[in-house]
């Protein structure tokens, strides 16, 4: 692995096909045999630092159409959360019913999973039928699997029947030394980025990408109105830098003060602070309160002057739902790609259909989305959102962090990359950038 990492530090990638694959790499693992380990205590209690463990693992064998990537750095999603707490299902459940397809795919049914859907690094080896990558490519990976063996994928590779999300759906995921991937999973890496400021973007810049911009979600338009709940967060400091760029106006929901500064320093200015307001939607564990619904959107008229949001973009779920439908103006779109509070939804349809209001389920991205939401970081037109970065053995800290919602943004992760701010090529277009790129840093 040294010789591997030598190589990378000395910009010498071309050196990379001529060395030899490491048979064991060390990566972050939940176990099988500890998937009950949390049973009987409350979501919030449980603690990802106990669940993820940083292991020895054996590299998988390569098959066709893949390739192995030296991971300089990862980042945290809030599907490394999921699977470390093993809800709302153990991710072994996952690699069971993955391993059942064929015999390539049995390679992921393992008593552990590495985990982590983010990557940027570099191509070791690629598998048969690969030609558009080769070793040495410096390269960012979306977390896209898909098989495409049914004709359903092939208009929309999201819906592919066999679609899963690598390391999370899959194993040898990329908080790790080494990961596997298929090969159409590969983008270029954005040159004026470090390797931690290029592996954060990826999941949630795509899903965020799709779920706003694409005509797949939202088809978000000039001059939107978009409410934007966790504005400062994974997702929600994508979907406001979207909006922005887009020529949309952002509302943006937030829960202290720092993260409202976060939001002003992206450019936004229509910020409600929820715990400063104080909204209880739910007035106890059955009923909520319409009141507070419209206390909520007469906030959201008093900062637009008078607009209600073309477009709400959810993802907490339960404790927001039914606020959001209500607030969303007459023909608007619910897009929805998570429920983090809880995914069983209620709220009153009749401001749904007799407000002609749609909503639109969205899932991380196809390939084609990733592409363009890479392209816009690689372009400098949207940026990283990295906040703080840990070592590998500290990723349980790092899940902790954005589990407990103490996080801003993004929270990276070093792989092999032995310091932050390594892996720029491109320094002239970084300097350009550079108060944009850090925006996130030191709140
Ligand atoms: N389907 C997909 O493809 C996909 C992709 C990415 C993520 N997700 C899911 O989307 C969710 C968010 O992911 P993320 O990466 O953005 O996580 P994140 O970094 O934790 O950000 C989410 C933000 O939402 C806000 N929030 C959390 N609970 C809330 C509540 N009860 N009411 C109002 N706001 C709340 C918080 O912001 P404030 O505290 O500042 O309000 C938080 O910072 C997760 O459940 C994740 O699994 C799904």
């Amino acid at each position: 692995m040294q010789e591997i990492l030598d190589a990378i530090l000395a910009g010498e990638h071309d050196a990379l096909g001529g060395l030899s694959v490491p048979d064991h790499y060390r990566g972050m693992t939940v176990h099988a045999d500890e998937s009950e380990m949390f049973a009987g205590i409350p979501s919030r209690e449980k603690d990802p630092r106990m669940s993820l463990h940083l292991d020895d693992i054996p590299t998988p064998e390569l098959g066709p159409g893949e390739a192995i990537v030296a991971v300089m750095a990862s980042a945290i999603n809030y599907n490394t959360v999921w699977a470390s707490i093993f809800e709302p299902i153990s991710t072994f459940t996952f690699l069971r019913r993955y391993g059942r397809i064929s015999p390539l795919t049995a390679r992921h049914d393992l008593p552990y999973h590495v985990v982590g859907s983010d990557l940027a690094g570099v191509v070791l080896r690629t598998g048969p039928g690969v030609n558009a990558w080769k070793a040495g490519d410096q390269v960012v990976a979306h977390c896209l699997s898909v098989e495409l063996e049914s004709p359903d994928g092939h208009g929309d590779t999201m819906m592919d029947p066999d679609q899963r999300i690598w390391g999370f759906e899959t194993n040898f995921g990329g908080l790790a030394e080494l990961a596997l991937v298929k090969s159409n999973q590969l983008m270029p890496k954005p040159a004026h980025l470090t390797w931690e400021e290029a592996a954060a973007p990826g999941l949630v810049n795509s899903t965020a990408y799709r779920q706003l911009v694409s005509r797949n979600g939202a088809g978000m338009k000039q001059g939107d109105t978009v409410l934007i709940w966790g504005a400062s967060g994974g997702l929600g400091s994508y979907a406001t830098q979207f909006a922005l760029n887009g020529g949309a106006t952002p509302v943006c929901v937030v829960s202290s003060p720092e993260k409202a500064e976060i939001c002003l320093r992206m450019g936004a200015e229509l910020i409600i602070d929820r715990n400063a307001e104080g909204y209880t939607f739910w007035r106890d564990e059955h009923n909520q309160d319409p009141k507070e619904w419209k206390r909520f959107g007469a906030k959201i008229r008093e900062l637009t002057g008078g607009d209600d949001p073309d477009v709400v973009f959810e993802h907490p779920g339960r404790e927001t739902f039914g606020a959001s439908v209500y607030v969303t103006r007459r023909g608007g779109t619910i897009v929805t790609c998570a429920s983090t509070s809880g995914y069983e939804h209620t709220y009153d349809n009749r401001y749904l259909w007799m407000n002609l209001k749609r909503i639109v389920g969205s899932h991380f991205a196809n390939y084609r989305e990733s592409y363009e939401a890479n392209r816009l970081i690689s372009k400098g037109l949207i940026h990283p959102t990295v906040s703080k970065v840990y070592a590998l053995a500290d990723t349980g800290q790092a899940a902790m962090d954005v589990h407990s919602n103490s996080h801003q943004g993004k929270v990276g992760v070093l792989a092999l990359a032995p310091e932050e701010g390594l892996g720029v090529t491109d320094h002239e277009k970084r300097a350009r950038h550079l108060p944009a790129i850090n925006r996130f840093r030191g709140v």
